[in-house]
């Protein structure tokens, strides 16, 4: 019985810890960003240029998620960006959603 209880106790603190996290998954948190993208930035241009590969600025955040999550699930065809975006957590790829979301491409 104690124990019963004490297991509808646990799944009631993890759910509601999970109800708590969402809000920041939902916009992500552009300085964690930009910490991050010093990883992406030493292939993707930050000038928005294309040099070989895609430049990754000024996306809709949703679009940017959505393609980090293709990767991820392996439905993009990457190996080097399956493997970047699979070491990502959500969080993360929120925040750098909102990063490079933020930056303008430069005059092409
Ligand atoms: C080792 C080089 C390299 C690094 C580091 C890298 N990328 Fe990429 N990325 C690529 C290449 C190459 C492609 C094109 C892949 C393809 O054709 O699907 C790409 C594609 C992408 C795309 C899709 C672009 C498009 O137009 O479809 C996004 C978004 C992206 N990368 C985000 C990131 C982020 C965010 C990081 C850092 C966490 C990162 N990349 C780090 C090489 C890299």
């Amino acid at each position: 019985m104690t124990g019963r209880v004490l297991h509808t106790l646990l799944i009631g603190i993890a759910v509601s810890g999970f109800a708590f996290s969402l809000p920041t998954f939902a916009s992500g948190d552009r300085e964690l960003g930009q910490y991050l993208s010093s990883e992406c930035v030493t292939c993707h241009q930050l000038s928005g240029r294309f040099q070989g590969i895609p430049p990754i600025v000024g996306w809709p955040e949703t679009s940017f998620v959505q393609i980090m999550n293709e990767y991820r699930s392996r439905k993009r065809q990457n190996p080097v960006m399956q493997t970047i975006a699979g070491k990502l957590s959500p969080e993360e790829i929120a925040a750098l959603a909102a990063y490079f979301g933020s930056l303008r491409p430069q005059s092409q």
